[in-house]
């Protein structure tokens, strides 16, 4: 470890402390302590967005970075413990093009390196078979715990050994999907109810460039889909309607198919029990930004990721520069022979890096759209990998507009930073445009507690449409109270009158997702009400006077979101 690296960090763990008397040290160090500061250190709405955005848009090009790290913290005051902490070889050239360069990459092989560890957390079913959230299903008031109605399937896969045929039997009974992801996350294709699939069928998952061998037929029912990357994964979502859906996922199958590409003699390659897709490093803390015991941790399963799935959509002048520290297509991570300047930024990167992507994730509206804003290429990136960074960091699953949209809000009608000390109303003039019997919710996630692997703290319940009880008035207006205290116990949503949506103590942000949304979502026109301020400080009957519950221990201590249904919030 060099000396000024061993400064660097220790400065940086010092400002984490700092922050961390104003509740700030549960985020180190999946993200740099000072992440949310363009939000929530920022006083007017002006200020938020510029130093957010500046973040964010510099960050997503080389010249951007080099600027960031020299002369950033003159426009977002928040990176001075970052630039102050820098070494100084990596403030001028050549040393501080190695820096852009190693940002750059983090952030691009980011999605990676998540889906590396995604088997291993979730404790999956074996690479290339599902797992289906409806094989142990718990069912509350009618309801499937989860996102409200989504009865998930999961499967890891890889194309090692050949083909993967997916059969799905016919199905009639409402909306589901399933997106296949890219080693990266990217979403490539999706079948689904409303992609008119409900017939059933064969699709043969094949390698990008797979030709079918001399002499092989290929029966006319298989329906080819081309998968960008050798591995990937596939999360299916079955809108639970108290029949056969269960059982239907249950029945669905992915089987090898087709000779092995390594050839009639070779054994199928097989991943061993536990270890997910097998990487080199899981762990997931090791992973995370910058870990002073092991610098080359990140790059390592990063430069494996690239090694066996190619670039997928990570933009070919950036691949093409790599190899330059260290990262090669045909060897992964070789740290043999990189200068010291090379290791310091490979070891320095995933901080300004990090902070990019948390900016990135900080999708903020305008006064015009009530502060809401809708990322309309999350699932579909293609060379944006800023944006693919910032949704494997902040949210872990992307979806396609037309499948899902998510919208994001992180500030009140007055432009302010929403905090569990508030209470919080929003009226919905009535139900968000879902179509095709998909559904809608609003969920809070606390941004003040990141999770290892996901991000925001996922855990309160999300308002969900289909969700036994849901208030609408009579003109068709859906009241929504967004707090931290429960509603007397004694009470429904009709007969208070308003909706819960539980809140968080510290900071949160509120995702609305409307699935399978009309024409004004998909043309970003559809505009969700403003969150307005109701109450300060300890409020009375709208929630209770009672002190807000606090949280159940640090990200480490705490409970990781349950991976049993694709982490409740996809
Ligand atoms: C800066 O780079 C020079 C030349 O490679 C090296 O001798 C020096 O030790 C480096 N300084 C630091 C602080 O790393
Ligand atoms: C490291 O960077 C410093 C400043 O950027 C430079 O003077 C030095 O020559 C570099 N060392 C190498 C080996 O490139
Ligand atoms: C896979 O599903 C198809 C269609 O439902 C069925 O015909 C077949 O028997 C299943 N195969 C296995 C191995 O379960
Ligand atoms: C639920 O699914 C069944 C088929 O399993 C279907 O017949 C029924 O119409 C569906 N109900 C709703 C409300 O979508
Ligand atoms: C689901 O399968 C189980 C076991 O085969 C069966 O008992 C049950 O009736 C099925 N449920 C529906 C709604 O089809
Ligand atoms: C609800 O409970 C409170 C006290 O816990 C009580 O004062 C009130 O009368 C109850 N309301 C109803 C409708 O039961
Ligand atoms: C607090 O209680 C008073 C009296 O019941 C009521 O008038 C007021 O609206 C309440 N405040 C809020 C923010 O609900």
């Amino acid at each position: 470890m060099r000396t000024s690296l061993l400064i660097a960090a220790g400065v940086l763990a010092l400002f984490a402390f700092a922050h961390g008397q104003l509740g700030w040290a549960p985020l180190a160090p999946y993200v740099p302590a000072e992440s949310f500061d363009t939000l929530l250190k920022t006083s007017t709405f002006e200020d938020r967005y510029r130093q957010t955005s500046l973040l964010a848009d510099l960050g997503s090009s080389f010249d951007g970075i080099k600027f960031l790290a020299t002369q950033g913290a003159s426009l977002i005051p928040s990176l001075a413990s970052f630039a102050s902490a820098l070494p100084a070889n990596l403030t001028v050239e050549p040393g501080l093009s190695k820096l852009a360069l190693a940002t750059q990459a983090y952030l691009s092989l980011y999605g990676g390196v998540v889906n590396a560890q995604y088997p291993v957390f979730s404790d999956s079913a074996p690479i290339n078979s599902f797992k289906h959230a409806a094989a142990n299903l718990v069912i509350v008031n009618g309801v499937p715990l989860g996102n409200g109605v989504s009865l998930y399937s999961t499967a890891i896969f890889s194309l090692v050994n050949g083909p993967l045929l997916l059969t799905l039997p016919p199905y009639n009974g409402g909306y589901w999907l399933v997106p296949f992801y890219d080693a990266y996350g990217e979403v490539f294709r999706v079948l689904g109810s409303r992609q008119g699939d409900n017939a059933g069928g064969c699709w043969l998952l094949v390698p990008h460039d797979w030709q079918a061998p001399e002499g092989l037929d290929i029966p006319k029912e298989f329906k080819l889909i081309r998968s960008p990357t050798q591995e990937g994964i596939l999360l299916g979502r079955t809108s639970f309607n108290g029949t056969g859906a269960a059982n239907w996922t249950l029945s669905w199958n992915f089987t090898r198919w087709g000779p092995s590409p390594r050839g009639a003699d070779a054994p199928d390659v097989v991943f061993p029990k536990g270890a997910g897709l097998a990487y080199p490093g899981t762990d997931k803390a090791s992973l995370q930004a910058i870990n002073t015991a092991d610098p080359w941790a990140f790059w390592k399963v990063a430069g494996e990721v690239f090694r066996r799935n190619g670039q997928s959509s990570i933009p070919t002048p950036l691949v093409k520069e790599l190899a330059k520290i260290g990262i090669h297509r045909d060897f992964g991570f070789v740290s043999y022979g990189l200068d010291v300047n090379t290791t310091d930024a490979l070891a320095i990167a995933p901080i300004l890096a990090t902070r990019i992507a948390v900016a990135k994730y900080t999708f903020l509206g305008t006064p015009a759209t009530n502060y809401w804003k809708l990322p309309v290429y999350n699932g579909a990136w293609g060379n944006d990998y800023v944006l693919a960074a910032a949704i494997m960091k902040g949210f872990w699953i992307s979806n396609r507009l037309d499948d899902a949209a998510y919208y994001y809000n992180y500030l009140d009608s007055a432009g302010q930073p929403l905090t569990g000390s508030n209470v919080y109303e929003l009226v919905l003039p009535k139900a968000p445009p879902a179509t095709s019997g998909a559904f809608w919710s609003v969920q809070a996630l606390d941004i003040d507690r990141w999770t290892l692997l996901y991000g925001p703290y996922p855990l309160n319940t999300a308002l969900s449409s289909p969700v036994a009880g849901l208030y609408v008035r009579p003109d068709g207006s859906i009241p929504i109270r967004v707090q931290v205290a429960s509603p007397p116990a004694n009470t429904t949503a009709a007969s208070r009158g308003w909706n819960w949506v539980p809140g968080y103590p510290g900071h949160f942000h509120l995702n609305l997702r409307i699935y399978a949304g009309d024409a004004t979502v998909l043309s970003d026109t559809y505009i969700p009400p403003p969150i307005t301020k109701l109450a300060s400080g300890s409020s009375n009957s709208t929630g209770s006077s009672s002190p807000a519950p606090s949280p159940a221990g640090s990200p480490g201590a705490g409970p990781a979101p349950s991976p049993v249904y694709g982490g409740r919030r996809a």
